[in-house]
């Protein structure tokens, strides 16, 4: 057994007890009732931070929720690896759901996971897989392993928006100086094809407003003769998408990269079954834009969802009304190229044009941000590639992800490095939905992993 492997295998009940720590507070950044959770968050990971070796921490305050920074500089002429990550999580709801409470930690095993997997809110996003981080940099500072200088920046506003961690980014150039930066915010393939995320959505979200008549009516004595605006606002949504389930907004396309053949039919080759697809979510068939495959859809191809649609009556029984007011939350995610401020005018010009004079619309744009491609020749990817190749014994596949993390765009175009994404989840870990969880094991081959990163990384850039 090499070092690493020991000092994991030695180790895992403190690391899993100590993520279980980390997961008891609910750091919910969008509900303000969390508060004081959120900010006993930041608190913890400082304390570890600084447990696990780094020479100086800070909690940098913004105008939302902190900015974790922490760093251990060993020689300055050693390449830097800046950590990125983030503390809070999305909101547990719908609670009923969950078979244990979602900020009470536990341990049981599934199908995929015999060995066990950690069920919490936050377990895999992004708590388990930050703090594979933190026990990585652990063994590497007290064993004497760490061959270069190491920065970390853990926020606690991803799943809002990172507003504030923009601006933090723009302020501190020279504190934030890297040579790549690593995150650990994606998944991979499966536990037996390791795969490295090179490519990440864009994002442009938005709200709707639909209003008709000044006032609930009553639906006999107007119905028929006033514009409802639930009608209305869900007839516009349905024409949002062609036959081919194309998206209609003019010039929505415009800059929407092509992929060549070469590229689709490389992309092709990533193991996937339509099959277990299907049958891990309990559905007869996909749906999606023609003549794109179902990896293809949920990675280099735009989309527009509604997220959350209301309005009218939905409390029990029957109550006979036209609403006023109708809303719709919906969401597009962009590919690289696609400007998400730009997409959400046309978006704005688009919905506006197209209400009948009978309501009045108002669109109210909420975050966004850019996509991402990162090359597979960097010195990070082959750093990342060989230290996936020395802990699974294969070469990892590259894949583009349908997710987004807005932040990962600005951090190249602001100090100009790459960044690399090892994720150690799995699509059925139900991020963001009931029953999060993340694996033993993989949490363990993370933080197996994450030194031979630094190890490679720190030899290719001799
Ligand atoms: N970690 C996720 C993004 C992710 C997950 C990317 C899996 C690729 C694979 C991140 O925390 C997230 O949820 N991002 C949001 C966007 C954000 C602006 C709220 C998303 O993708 O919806
Ligand atoms: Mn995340
Ligand atoms: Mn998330």
């Amino acid at each position: 057994m090499n070092s690493i492997t020991s000092y994991v295998e030695q180790h895992k009940e403190k690391f899993l007890e100590e993520l279980i720590a980390l997961l008891k507070v609910p750091s919910i950044s969008a509900d303000s009732a969390y508060k004081n959770d959120v900010l006993l968050t930041a608190d913890i990971v400082r304390d570890r931070l600084l447990e696990a070796g780094c020479d100086a921490v800070e909690i940098c305050e913004t105008e939302g929720y902190p900015i974790v920074y922490g760093e251990k500089i060993i020689d300055k002429n050693l390449p830097t690896v800046l950590v990125y990550g983030h503390y809070d999580v999305q909101p547990p709801d719908p609670i009923n759901l969950w078979d244990s409470p979602p900020f009470e930690p536990v341990i049981k095993p599934t199908e995929l996971h015999p060995e066990g997997a950690i069920f919490a809110r936050g377990a895999c996003d992004d708590k388990g897989q930050m703090y594979m981080h933190v026990k990585a940099l652990e063994y590497m500072t007290t064993q004497g392993e760490l061959p270069c200088n190491v920065k970390f920046m853990i926020e606690g506003e991803e799943e809002v928006g990172s507003v504030n961690l923009g601006k933090f980014v723009k302020e501190n150039h020279e504190k934030l100086k890297n040579d790549v930066i690593l995150i650990s915010d994606t998944g991979m393939i499966s536990k037996d094809t390791p795969s490295i995320t090179t490519g990440l959505r864009g994002l442009s979200y938005v709200e709707v407003e639909v209003t008709g008549p000044n006032r609930d009516l009553h639906s006999g004595l107007y119905g028929g003769a006033v514009a409802n605006p639930i009608n209305i606002l869900t007839k516009m949504i349905a024409s949002l998408h062609d036959e081919n389930n194309h998206i209609t907004i003019p010039g929505f396309y415009d800059n929407v990269e092509e992929l060549s053949t070469e590229e689709r039919a490389e992309m092709a080759k990533a193991p996937f079954s339509l099959d277990d697809y299907k049958k891990a979510l309990d559905i007869n068939d996909v749906y999606g834009e023609k003549d794109f495959s179902t990896n293809e859809r949920n990675s280099i191809r735009p989309t527009l969802d509604v997220n959350g649609i209301w309005g009218g009556y939905t409390g029990e029984g029957a109550k006979t009304v036209i609403a006023s007011k109708a809303y719709a939350k919906i969401s597009m995610r962009l590919v690289p190229n696609q400007d998400w401020q730009r997409i959400t005018e046309l978006f704005k010009s688009h919905f506006e044009a197209i209400a009948p004079s009978a309501v009045t619309v108002k669109v109210t744009p909420h975050h966004g941000g850019q996509g991402y491609v990162t090359p597979t020749n960097s010195i990070g990817y082959q750093a990342a590639s060989l230290a996936y190749q020395d802990t699974f014994g294969k070469t990892p596949i590259p894949q583009r992800s349908g997710g987004s993390i807005p932040i990962v765009a600005l951090f190249e175009e602001e100090l100009k490095s790459k960044t690399i994404l090892m994720g150690f989840g799995l699509d059925s870990d139900a991020i963001h939905s009931p029953n999060e969880h993340f694996g033993v094991w993989n949490y363990l081959k993370g933080i197996e992993t994450i030194p031979l990163f630094y190890k490679h990384f720190t030899a290719l850039s001799k």
